[in-house]
C-alpha cells in the first residue's frame, strides 16, 4: 500500500523510519518532510494547509493511508476532510482534536466524567480571574485556553506573578489563544507522558516516556518543545499503567463517544503521578516530539497494521511487542532556541554518529543546500537516540553520538535522563 505521512519534525522522521520498515508499505511519501525523512521515502512538496491539494495528491499517488503527525493540521480538520473524500486517515477529527486545541474543553470533560485532574476555574475577563486567584492563593497555574506553542502556561509562585500572567493573556499577549483563561491548582508529583492508540472505542497502550521541557541543564531556563526524552518512564509501572488506562484513558474515550466526537488516533496524556495517584495535566492528540523518537525504536511490531486497525475500529485485535531496552534521545538545537534560533550553519558527520552501535539520528529542522551540505533550518535540529539495557547505557550511547557530530553552532542539554539514571544508581 501507499502511505502519506504529514509533517516535517523529528517525530515524523521517527515515524517514517518505522512505517518504511513495514511489510505492508510499498511507497511512503512525506509532506513536506525533511532531509531525514527523504532517506525513508519520498518527500512531497504539498501545502499541507491546503486540504484540497492534499486530497488531489492522494488521488494522484493512489494513497491508501494518511498518517497525520502534528496537531496543527488535525485542529484545522484535515482528518475530517480526507475522510469525507474517502481517504483512510490516522488521526482525530477536528471535534476530537479539541482535547488538545482547548484546555477548557478537556477540563469540562474531566469534570463530567470524573477523570482525575487539577481543580480549576474558567474565565473570560481579568477581574473575575484575579478574584479567583485571590481566593485560591499562590502557587497557582495560569493557562491560555487555546494553542500557544508551549508558551501558554505560567506557573505562578506568587499572587503578583499570577495577576501579571492574567493581564498578559487578556491583554492579547498570546493572541486569540488567551481570550479564555483556565486557572488550575498546582499539582505536586513526578511527570510522565503516556501514549495510547485509540480507534474511537478501544484503546491500546503504547508506552511511556519522560520529556525534558526546560532548555537548560538541571531543568532551568525557559520551556521548549522538549530537549530530550527517554522511554520507558520508571514511574509508569504496569500497575500505574493499568490505573491510567482505567481511570483516565477509558473514561475519556467513553466521554468523547458520548459527545459525538469519538477519538481515533494517538491520545497523549501528560500526567502528574501524585500521592493520590495519576492525574491528567493535559491531553495532546498526537505523538509527542521528542517522545516519538524514543517510542519508535522500542516498538518491535509492525506499526502499520496497528494504524490501520485504529482507522477501522478493530484495535482490540492488535497486540504490540516492545523492546525491554531503554531508549534515550538528546535534542541538538540551534543557538538562540527557544527564542530566535540562528539558522544556516553547516552540520557535519551525522553519518559518523549513526554508524555507532545502538545509535540512531533523526532529523528535525534541517535542510540540504544546493551543494548537498546539511544546514540548520529550525530551532530543534537533530535527535540523537541511544538504546541500552538501562537508561544509563542508552544515555552514554546517545551522548557518544552527539559528540561524533560536528556542529559548533548547535547545543544540547548534557543531563537528559538524569532522574532515571540517579534512580538506577541508587537501585
Ligand atoms: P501544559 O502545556 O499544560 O502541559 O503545561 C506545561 C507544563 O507545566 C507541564 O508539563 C507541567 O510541568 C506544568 N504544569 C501544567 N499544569 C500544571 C498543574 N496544574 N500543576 C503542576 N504543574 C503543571
Ligand atoms: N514533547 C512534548 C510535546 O510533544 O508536546
Amino acid at each position: 500500500m501507499n502511505i502519506l505521512l504529514i509533517g516535517s519534525g523529528g517525530r515524523e522522521h521517527a515515524l517514517a523510519w518505522a512505517i518504511s520498515a513495514s511489510l505492508l508499505c510499498d511507497r511512503l511519501f512525506i509532506a513536506p518532510g525533511n532531509p531525514g525523512t527523504a532517506q525513508c521515502g519520498e518527500n512531497a512538496v504539498i501545502d499541507i494547509a491546503d486540504h484540497g491539494a492534499v486530497i488531489a495528491f492522494c488521488r494522484l499517488q493512489k494513497i491508501n493511508l494518511v498518517v497525520v503527525g502534528p496537531e496543527g493540521p488535525l485542529v484545522a480538520g484535515i482528518a475530517d476532510n480526507l475522510t469525507a473524500a474517502g481517504i483512510k486517515t490516522f488521526g482525530p477529527s477536528k471535534a476530537a482534536a479539541q482535547l488538545e486545541g482547548s484546555k477548557a474543553f478537556t477540563k469540562e470533560l474531566c469534570a463530567e466524567f470524573s477523570i482525575p485532574t487539577a481543580g480549576f476555574g474558567r474565565f473570560t475577563d481579568a477581574a473575575s480571574a484575579k478574584a479567583y486567584v485571590a481566593a485560591q492563593g499562590a502557587p497557582i497555574v495560569i493557562k491560555a485556553d487555546g494553542l500557544a506553542a508551549g508558551k501558554g502556561v505560567v506557573m505562578a509562585e506568587t499572587l503578583d506573578e499570577a495577576n501579571e500572567a492574567i493581564e498578559m493573556m487578556f491583554g492579547g499577549g498570546l493572541g486569540s489563544a488567551g481570550a479564555e483563561v483556565v486557572i488550575e491548582e498546582w499539582m505536586i508529583g513526578e511527570e510522565a507522558s503516556f501514549f495510547a492508540l485509540c480507534d474511537g472505542t478501544h484503546a491500546l497502550p503504547l508506552a511511556s516516556a519522560q520529556d525534558h521541557k526546560r532548555v537548560g541543564d538541571g531543568d532551568t531556563g525557559p520551556n521548549t518543545g522538549g530537549m530530550g526524552a527517554y522511554s520507558p518512564a520508571p514511574v509508569m509501572t504496569l500497575a500505574m499503567e493499568a490505573r491510567v488506562m482505567k481511570e483516565i484513558i477509558a473514561p475519556t474515550l467513553a466521554g468523547m463517544a458520548q459527545r459525538g466526537a469519538p477519538f481515533q488516533g494517538v491520545l497523549f496524556a501528560g500526567l502528574m503521578i501524585t500521592a493520590q495517584g495519576p492525574k491528567l495535566i493535559e491531553y495532546n492528540v498526537r505523538l509527542g516530539d521528542p517522545e516519538c523518537e524514543v517510542l519508535m525504536p522500542r516498538l518491535k511490531s509492525d506499526i502499520v497494521p496497528a494504524l490501520l486497525a485504529a482507522c477501522d475500529g478493530v484495535l482490540d485485535q492488535i497486540t504490540l511487542r516492545w523492546s525491554e531496552e531503554a531508549a534515550l534521545t538528546v535534542v541538538l538545537a540551534a543557538r538562540g532556541y527557544p527564542g530566535k534560533p540562528e539558522t544556516g550553519s553547516v552540520i557535519k558527520d551525522i553519518d559518523k554518529a549513526a554508524a555507532l552501535e545502538n545509535v540512531l539520528v533523526f532529523h528535525a529542522g534541517t535542510k540540504q543546500d544546493g551543494a548537498g551540505a546539511l544546514l540548520a533550518a529550525g530551532g530543534r535540529v537533530l535527535n540523537v537516540v541511544g538504546m541500552g539495557k538501562t537508561v544509563g547505557e542508552a544515555q552514554a550511547r546517545a551522548y557518544r553520538g552527539v559528540d561524533a557530530i560536528d556542529w559548533p553552532e548547535g547545543f544540547c542539554r548534557r543531563d537528559i535522563g538524569w532522574q532515571a539514571v540517579k534512580r538506577e544508581r541508587e537501585g
